[in-house]
């Protein structure tokens, strides 16, 4: 495995994602990681992350300098790379500019093992920082140069340390995949072991263990994490596992027809609908606050979710689809972009007040690897593929306060628009599609008639995670069809908006 180390850089998880695409499992930690936690792990490979901090800032994040003792390899990656030089005994500049965006890489490395084996001479690399080495530590080279940097990528060969000023991990960075490989299998030696196949079988033996002949109960949301979450645990331990899943009304159209569908293969899998309906609506009647609207639902939620769990006899755990990146944020030091802007994105609360452990096989993964495994496991292409849905359901899309009438005239034209991003082949690649109901009316004419009615508002982003997203440039032409049909199709709409904000400074979401 590789060990990567958290110095606070928005780009860990890429480069978490390019070592495992390589099929070599690795693991982020915080960089007060111990020295003897290191050890435990034996790690083929050590990658410090960049991060935003200058080396010479105090509290800047540091890692017990022994790790340069344990004879792993390792590979620093800009603030890394400046961490790795000043522990070892050479000197960090700080100049006067930045030095941020596009570079020209001169490699000028004729070494073995090498980052930059089987590529050109010249391509294009992508830097973002202050600080620059000024003195290099015993032993190293430079092995890469651009115009501004001339210490831009460096090597150690008999420690086998490496060290690059750009970020390899970035898209931009030509070659910066094969930079990451080569370091993987030309330095580290490491085998390729990471597969959603091994992964399978090694979580189910785990849960089986784990759980014993006790009973866990889980939540489903119809999302594509917690239904292959839920299928990995039923393999595990088939009829032990309760599946429960809240019908709160704030569902897409057809949606508890589509779940049916999906698990309609595990027929020996027990779950359990709970219509609440009535008590969601009554709840959320008059409340138009977005974070009122959102307490309201998550709290509503917990309190159905914890009666019916109450039945089943002998449960000890909670199954959760948590992911490794919210594992990452909670546990990184610098907090991560956790700043809280809308409230409870996965329902807490839960597993203290309800004194059951927590079992969830999927901590360890990223999304990609979820879907994977979901296909691995029979999982529909529709199920596996589908957009991510938010917990608090069409309540955060209909502005205003939310009705059983305004719920049908959302749901109805929310169909309309999936069907036709559907129709164009565009479903998958964009990271969400979906309807707004906006609380204004508008003056209209149908039909010689003078019309008042409600407005639509169609949102579509692209999106790698959600973090930032680029409102999508939908063809006129669907964006017409689309507009067209809900207003001739949805009683109650007159009017069809497209939403062109991106993430930052809007949100997905528009509660
Ligand atoms: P925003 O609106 O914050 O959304 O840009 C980012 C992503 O999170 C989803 N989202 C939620 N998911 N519970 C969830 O499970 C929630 O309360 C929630 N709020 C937003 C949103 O759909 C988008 O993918």
């Amino acid at each position: 495995m590789i060990l990567i180390i958290d110095f606070g850089s928005q780009f860990n998880q890429l480069i978490a994602r390019r070592v495992r695409e390589n099929e070599v499992y690795c693991q982020i930690e915080p960089s007060e990681i111990t020295i003897d936690k290191i050890k435990s792990l034996s790690p083929d490979g050590i990658i410090l992350s960049g991060g935003p901090a200058s080396i010479y800032e105090e509290n800047s994040p540091s890692i017990d300098a022994d790790i340069f003792k344990l004879g792993i390899p390792i590979l620093g990656i800009c603030y890394g790379m400046h961490f790795m030089i000043q522990a070892l005994g050479g000197k960090i500049a700080r100049p006067k500019k930045r030095e941020y965006g596009f570079a020209t890489l001169q490699v000028k490395d004729e070494s073995t093992p090498s980052l930059f084996k089987d590529m050109p001479k010249s391509f294009q690399c992508w830097m973002s920082h202050g600080d620059s080495t000024e003195i290099l530590p015993d032993n190293f080279i430079i092995t890469a140069s651009t115009q501004n940097t001339e210490i831009a990528a460096i090597a150690d060969l008999k420690n086998r340390f490496f060290a690059l000023q750009f970020h390899p991990e970035v898209e931009h960075t030509v070659n910066g995949s094969e930079m990451i490989k080569n370091f993987l299998f030309d330095v580290c030696n490491c085998k390729k072991s990471w597969s959603m196949d091994s992964f399978a079988s090694g979580a189910i033996a785990q849960i089986k263990e784990a759980v014993g002949h006790k009973r866990v109960v889980m939540g489903l949301s119809g999302g594509v994490d917690s239904s292959v979450a839920a299928l990995l645990i039923h393999k595990a331990i088939g009829k032990n596992l309760h599946c429960i899943f809240v019908d709160n009304g704030l569902l897409r159209k057809d949606e508890k027809k589509s779940l049916e569908k999906v698990f309609a293969a595990n027929l020996d899998m027990n779950i359990t609908f709970v219509d609440a309906q009535k008590k969601f609506l009554d709840a959320l009647k008059d409340v138009t606050d977005p974070e009122k609207k959102r307490k309201a639902i998550g709290r509503l939620f917990i309190e159905v979710f914890e009666a019916e769990a109450a039945k089943i006899e002998d449960a000890k755990f909670l199954g959760q689809g948590t992911l490794y990146p919210d594992i990452i944020e909670s546990k990184s030091a610098f907090g991560g972009p956790t700043s809280i802007i809308k409230s409870h994105h996965n329902v807490g609360g839960l597993p203290e007040k309800m004194n059951l452990k927590l079992i969830e096989p999927l901590e360890l993964l990223f999304k990609d690897e979820v879907r994977k495994l979901g296909i691995e496991l029979g999982l529909n292409d529709d199920m596996v593929w589908r957009q991510p849905f938010p917990g608090p359901g069409l309540a955060i899309r209909i502005m205003g306060a939310v009705t059983e009438d305004r719920l049908k005239i959302l749901r109805e034209a929310d169909s309309i628009l999936l069907e036709e991003i559907r129709e164009a082949g565009l479903y998958r690649s964009l990271w969400q599609s979906f309807a707004v109901l906006l609380p204004v009316k508008s003056v209209g004419v149908m039909g010689d008639k003078r019309t008042y009615d409600s407005c639509i508002a169609i949102r579509a982003v692209n999106s790698k995670d959600a973090m930032t997203a680029d409102w999508a440039r939908l063809p006129h032409d669907l964006l017409a069809k689309i507009s067209n049909r809900i207003i001739n199709e949805v009683d109650g709409v007159n009017r069809v908006v497209f939403d062109i904000t991106s993430k930052p400074p809007g949100t997905i979401e528009w509660e």
